[in-house]
């Protein structure tokens, strides 16, 4: 059939009819039986399948604890204790979301550091950088706002924290705090319109960027371990040398990574849901009470890291800007430079393979960094733990800063032409 311009459409039956309609054949072999990737994927390439997989747990999920979840300070708590214990599955229900939600995390964070290790970020894929750093806001904002939802007393000191690092802002601080709370302090008000953009406005956003983030990843065409870009070879017929259809091959290879992270998932789910009070802390299992600050108020684990740099702003910035304002700009500082990381890249080559030897020290401190705050920023702080949360800060920021530098100094191998591995 070739030549034919309706190569793309079925030849008979109810797919013919589709297919004259919309372009149903042509999306599939586009997007998965004619879509090439790199032959050379490791399981590092997994984890962006993986997010989908939790995405679509997290919004059926979702869906089926609305259904019984009262969103109002009087009834929110007992809402989830009544699903816990009487909604027919309603414990699985919302242990899958409370463990979704941090495993989403889980696997963000791991997705995020193979672009950095492999340069996935770097020309032409930046949009898809951009798009995947806009999701990262997105899915923290969602997380923070369903947080709150269960009114427990961890969710209601939490976000008593959290909106009122919006007071530190001068001049318009305070008003901002109250408007983002609606009321003068945290209330049921607060909690409807964190639950209205919990469940509506942000899974919405969410699944549009996903969807332009996948765009731009199928526009390019995906990186590889080796940052080989397989569009360069390509055969008579404009198959790449180098890559394998989508559909089957990765489609199956993708199937046996899903069941491994089942298996680990219903082990949480069914053994550890709480995971110590790291997925759900111990005082969320006492109602929101204003008058009663839990001992020691820290966010969910996926949170830590910038919470301990909060934190590590101890000092007033050069006498103008105040401790607490301070810790605001560096974190959000911290994940903003994230955003430019495509443009402080200069290397000649893309993946840490073929990197030197500054871009592998600078990759492990930040790593080593990024964990050391994560753990500093969920336990209480002493003066030794707060100078090491200001170095591991410092050398956080230092990673990216001088990037355009030791990228562009040091010595790197030639990446090959071809991929070799088969
Ligand atoms: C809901 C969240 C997300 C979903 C569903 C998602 C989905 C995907 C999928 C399916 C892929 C192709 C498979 C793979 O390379 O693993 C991919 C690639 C990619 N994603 Fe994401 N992603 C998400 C979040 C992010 C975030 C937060 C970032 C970074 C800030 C990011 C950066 C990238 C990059 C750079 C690639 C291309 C990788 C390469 O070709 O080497 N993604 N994503």
């Amino acid at each position: 059939m070739a030549g034919n311009p309706d190569r793309s459409k079925a030849e008979t039956g109810i797919m013919r009819w589709i297919d004259d309609r919309f372009p149903l054949t042509q999306m599939w072999e586009d997007h998965m039986s004619k879509y090439y990737v790199p032959k050379n994927f490791n399981v590092w390439y997994l984890f962006g399948v993986l997010s989908l997989f939790i995405l679509v747990n997290q919004l059926l999920t979702g869906i089926w604890l609305t259904m019984s979840y009262e969103p109002t300070a009087e009834g929110a708590f007992a809402s989830i204790e009544y699903i816990m214990r009487d909604v027919e599955m309603g414990w699985i229900i919302r242990y899958m979301h409370s463990t979704g939600a941090s495993a989403f995390f889980a696997v963000i964070y791991l997705h995020m550091f193979r672009g950095l290790m492999y340069g996935s970020y770097k020309k032409p894929r930046e949009l898809i950088w951009l798009f995947g750093m806009c999701i990262y806001l997105v899915l923290m904002a969602e997380g923070f706002f369903g947080y709150l939802l269960p009114w427990g007393n961890m969710s209601y000191w939490g976000a008593q924290v959290i909106v009122s690092l919006f007071s530190a802002i001068p001049l318009i601080g305070e008003d901002l705090a109250q408007w983002i709370r609606g009321d003068y302090l945290i209330s049921g008000i607060t909690l409807n319109r964190f639950f209205s953009l919990h469940v509506i406005a942000l899974p919405i956003v969410l699944l549009g960027l996903v969807v332009l983030h996948l765009i731009a990843l199928h526009e390019t065409g995906s990186n590889n371990p080796d940052g080989v870009e397989i569009k360069n070879h390509k055969d008579v017929n404009g198959v790449p040398l180098d890559g394998v259809p989508m559909h089957p091959y990765f489609v199956v290879k993708d199937l046996v990574g899903i069941g491994v992270f089942l298996i680990v998932f219903c082990l949480i789910i069914f053994f550890f849901p709480e995971m110590g009070g790291y997925f759900i802390e111990k005082p969320n299992y006492e109602p929101a009470n204003p008058l009663k600050t839990p001992e020691h108020i820290a966010p969910v684990w996926y949170y830590t890291p910038f919470y301990a740099m909060l934190r590590a702003c101890t000092f007033n910035f050069w006498g103008m800007i105040d401790a607490k304002f301070f810790g605001v700009i560096v974190m959000a500082g911290s994940i903003a430079i994230l955003f430019v990381l495509p443009w402080l890249d200069r290397s000649p080559v893309r993946s840490m393979r073929y990197k030197g030897v500054l871009s592998r020290i600078g990759l492990a401190s930040f790593v080593v960094c990024f964990i050391t705050l994560g753990i500093l920023g969920a336990i209480p702080t002493t003066e030794e733990r707060t100078l090491l949360a200001q170095i591991a800060t410092g050398i956080y920021f230092l990673f990216f800063i001088l990037m355009p530098f030791y990228t562009r100094i040091e010595a790197t191998k030639t990446p090959p032409e071809r991929i070799t591995i088969t």
